[in-house]
């Protein structure tokens, strides 16, 4: 594949990942100030439904990354490699919140319990938000690197 296809799809793996966690943190934030238990319940269906993009996302950009990596000793490229696995690891625990938190709110109660997962799940979220952003602005740094170093 060209590198500047890898490239593409590699920020929109990015654009991807950065909207559906935002988006899942905001819906459930709104949900949860409101109390509403119907809304809790159709916000984590939602969010169970809208899982596969993230699913999907995360090790596009491994994959891609990787690609577009090669043999780079570059310290940045190391440091995106090792953070990779912070993301792929956080992102793991969240899928499996967002599973928990949709069967605790349709098939049991919305208690203690739920609450605890879903501020873990704000925590878990936010902590990958800021990963990915890390990694996306060392990204853009990489680029104008590697682009710089083509041109010289
Ligand atoms: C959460 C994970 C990641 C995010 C959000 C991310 C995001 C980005 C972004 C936004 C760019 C700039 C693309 C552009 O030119 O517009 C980029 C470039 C790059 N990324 Fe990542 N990345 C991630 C993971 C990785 C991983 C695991 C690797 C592998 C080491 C990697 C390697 C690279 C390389 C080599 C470039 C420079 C591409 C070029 O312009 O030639 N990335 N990344």
């Amino acid at each position: 594949m060209k590198r500047k296809t890898l490239v593409k799809i590699h920020v929109i793996a990015t654009i991807v990942a950065m909207l559906t966690i935002s988006t899942f943190f905001a819906l459930s934030l709104a949900a949860e100030l409101r109390g509403d238990p119907d809304l809790i319940k159709t916000v984590k269906r939602g969010i169970l439904y809208a899982l596969p993009l993230l699913i999907i996302a995360m090790p596009t950009l491994a994959i891609t990354g990787n690609q577009l990596a090669r043999n780079s000793k570059n310290p940045k490229v190391i440091e995106k490699k090792l953070r990779m696995k912070f993301v792929m690891i956080n992102g793991i625990v969240l899928i499996s919140l967002v599973v928990f938190l949709y069967y605790q709110s349709h098939f049991k109660v919305i208690n203690t319990t739920f609450l605890i997962a879903q501020i873990a799940e704000f925590i878990f979220g936010l902590g990958n938000l800021t990963l990915i952003g890390l990694s996306a602005r060392t990204g853009l740094m990489l680029s104008d690197k590697l682009r710089s170093e083509k041109n010289t």
